[in-house]
């Protein structure tokens, strides 16, 4: 009878949507948590927020290994901060809302990104500040000087990294 089938239709309707729901991605799964699966458009930006910090790293790095030597190229640490300071300048507009650890995508992106926004500029700032500083003090070809503006930039990482990164496991 029409009565007893409307119900029955109704829990294998709900049924079918608690299944899909099991055999879905983490996306989907956050979505399911009430958070706001993040387009194509964001995902775009995680990734490439991660490939420019990953290019940050090199570039520090480079920086690093040239003042382990006597004699430093000088030259090639002003490029390397010309570089980070250009990158840190692009870091403000690849935080989209919705990209954080909570947002079940693969990122180390806290979101006190998203709930200390001011504090978060600021960090990204001081990254652009430090590395200018840096290329300058490379012209000067003085090794201290150089050195402890390297550290100096050092810190505009692990400043941010402390406050805003997922802790390394
Ligand atoms: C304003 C904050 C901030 C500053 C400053 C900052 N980082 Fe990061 N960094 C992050 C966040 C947030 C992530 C995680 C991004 C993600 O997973 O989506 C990250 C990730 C990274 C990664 C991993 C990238 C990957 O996914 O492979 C490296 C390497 C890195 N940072 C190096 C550096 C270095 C070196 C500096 C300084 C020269 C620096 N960062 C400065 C916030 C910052």
């Amino acid at each position: 009878m029409l009565r007893t089938t409307a119900p029955r239709l109704l829990t294998a309707a709900a049924l079918a949507g608690v299944l899909s729901a099991a055999s879905a991605g983490l996306a989907d799964r956050a979505v399911a948590q009430g958070q706001a699966k993040p387009s194509a458009a964001a995902l775009a930006k995680v990734t490439e927020r991660q490939e420019n910090f990953k290019a940050i790293g090199g570039a520090f790095k480079a920086v690093r290994g040239e003042l382990e030597k006597d004699s430093p190229d000088y030259a090639l640490i002003a490029a390397k901060a010309g570089d980070i300071n250009a990158r840190a300048r692009r870091v403000g507009g690849l935080f989209p809302a919705g990209t954080s650890t909570a947002s079940g995508i693969k990122t180390e992106a806290l979101p006190a990104i998203w709930s200390k926004p001011d504090a978060f500029k600021a960090a990204a700032q001081k990254l652009v500040d430090e590395s200018g500083k840096l290329k300058t003090a490379a012209a000067t070809r003085n090794k201290q000087a150089v050195a402890a503006q390297a550290m100096a930039l050092g810190g505009a990482c692990k400043g941010c990294h402390d406050q805003f990164r997922l802790p390394a496991k």
